[in-house]
Formats: structure tokens, sequence, C-alpha cells
């Protein structure tokens, strides 16, 4: 496996490599939903390239940049064993130099849900993203459902700007008790990570109801919102019955729905979402 952190360097090597080409865009501190992300790009690609990249853009003043997690030796050590080719791992200097001033914008999908609450934030996402692709040029990207609205968005950029590569969203990976895996959890305490259990109930509560017939959006609003408030560790940001591809809110339910939330846990921000569809 390869470590490289110069663009030059990666775009000398970009013409030898065979194809297809599999890409994993990471933020590091690699738990099972990424590595799931890399046995995907394993099966499907005759090259898998990794990256590893703590976005600075992505973050907020008020957000977790400097505190974000990171343990970059045993990544690697990882995504060795994982087989990837490749770790593309730039520096903030590398992917911003001096005067960096241009940015991809993506329209209204970014500015319900996380837009709504994290400024900034998916105009971050989409310009790392689309100068990831560029510079790797992956034949496909791999993405966790997890980060529904992510995918939404990367989508939107990748059909809007016609760029030549196909985006797979993989599903999520859970612990054993349902909690999705996030590089966030390490933040929980005993009695918070018990408490963070409430995303993954109430997600699952949302769909026994939808199972059971109920589509009147607004009452699953309801339902959710009532059952996260009996936490006394969780404070919601929001819950959300949206279109599964403009995201925006529902009042019926008809097609595919993803019923999404934000909630903090002390101090911790999680997100998680579970898809309604009858395919
Ligand atoms: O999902 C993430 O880890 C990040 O948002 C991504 C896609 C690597 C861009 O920095």
């Amino acid at each position: 496996m390869k470590v490289v952190t110069q663009i030059q360097e990666y775009r000398k090597l970009r013409p030898a490599m065979a194809v297809p080409v599999g890409f994993v865009p990471t933020m590091g501190y690699l738990h099972q939903g990424h590595l799931e992300l890399v046995r995907r790009a394993r099966a499907e690609n005759q090259t898998v390239v990794v990256s590893i990249f703590v976005n600075p853009t992505q973050f907020g003043p008020q957000e977790d940049l400097a505190s974000y997690p990171r343990d970059p030796e045993r990544d690697l050590a990882l995504l060795e064993k994982e087989g990837a080719d490749m770790v593309f791992m730039p520096s903030a200097e590398e992917m911003y130099p001096e005067g960096f001033d241009s940015w991809v914008e993506v329209g209204r999908a970014t500015e319900r849900l996380e837009g709504a609450y994290r400024t900034g934030h998916f105009r971050g996402v989409a310009t790392v993203v689309a100068k990831l692709f560029n510079i790797v040029q992956p034949t496909r990207a791999y993405f966790g459902q997890k980060d529904a609205q992510q995918l939404v968005v990367i989508k939107k950029m990748v059909s809007d700007l016609n760029l030549d590569l196909e985006v797979v969203a993989v599903p999520t990976v859970r612990e054993s008790d349902g909690l999705a895996m996030s590089s966030r959890n390490i933040y929980l305490d005993p009695n918070e990570r018990q408490a963070a259990l409430v995303l993954w109930q109430v997600l699952s509560l949302a769909q026994e109801l939808w199972q059971e017939g109920e589509r009147d959006a607004e009452r699953l609003r309801q339902e959710m919102t009532l059952f996260i408030d009996a936490e006394p560790l969780a404070r919601i940001d929001y819950v959300s019955v949206a279109d599964s591809s403009t995201l925006e809110e529902l009042s019926r339910i008809e097609g595919a729905a993803l019923v999404s939330m934000a909630a903090w846990i002390g101090k911790t921000r999680l997100i998680d979402n579970v898809m309604l569809d009858t395919k």
C-alpha cells in the first residue's frame, strides 16, 4: 500500500493504475463503517484509493475541528489489512494553498436538515469532494448512507456538473445495540453512550409505525419528538420525514421517505436515519 501526500505525486501514479478505480474519501479515525466502504470498493474495483483528510472548510467556527479524533498510524494499518492500494493523505496547505478562493455550492438540498444547523458545511463538503474527485479520478466513489444528506448533495453535484464517476451508497454499519458507527461516538461517556441509543430506538419506532400503515408524516415527527424528549440526556436539533431525493418535508408518505434526525447527547451531536421504502 502506497501513501501519497502530494497532488503532483498522485497525478504521476494515476495513469498506471488498473481500472476501475474505487475511491473512499474519509476524514480518518476509521471505524467499521469506513472499512465496509473499503471492502465494497475492494470487491468492485481493480484499484482502491482511500483519502484521509480532516477537511477544515466543512467545520463551523464553533465545531470540533481542533479536537476531531485523529490516529493516522492506526488508520494506515487498518487500510493495509483491507487491501487498499493507495492512501492519499494531503496536508491542509496542499489542499487549500494560500489564496484558495473557489467553492462548489449545491443548491436547495444543502439548505435543509444539516445545512440549516451547520452553515457552510455542505459548501465545504462539496468543494473538497469535487477537488478529491478531480485529483483521484475515480471510476466509483463510496459513501455511507449514515450521512444521507451528504449523499444526496454529492449525487446532485455529480449529476449537475457532469462529473464522470458513479456514486455508490453503502448501508449504515451499526454497533450490536443499534448505535450507528461514527468517529464522534468516542466523545460519549458511558451514560451518554447508553442515552445515544435513543436515536436508533426512535428510528425503529418510526419504521414500525410506517410498517403498520402510518402515512401521516407529521404524526411520525410528533411521535418521534415525544419519544426523544423522554430521554433526559438528549436534545433534538431536528426530526425529519422528507422526500428521499429532494429532502423536502412531507405531509403524506407516498414514495420513498428519508426519516432523519440530529440530536445532542450531552456535548456530542449525533445524526442517524432510516429509509422508508417499499422496494
Ligand atoms: O463523510 C466524510 O467523512 C466527509 O464529509 C468527506 C466526504 C470525507 C469529505 O470531507
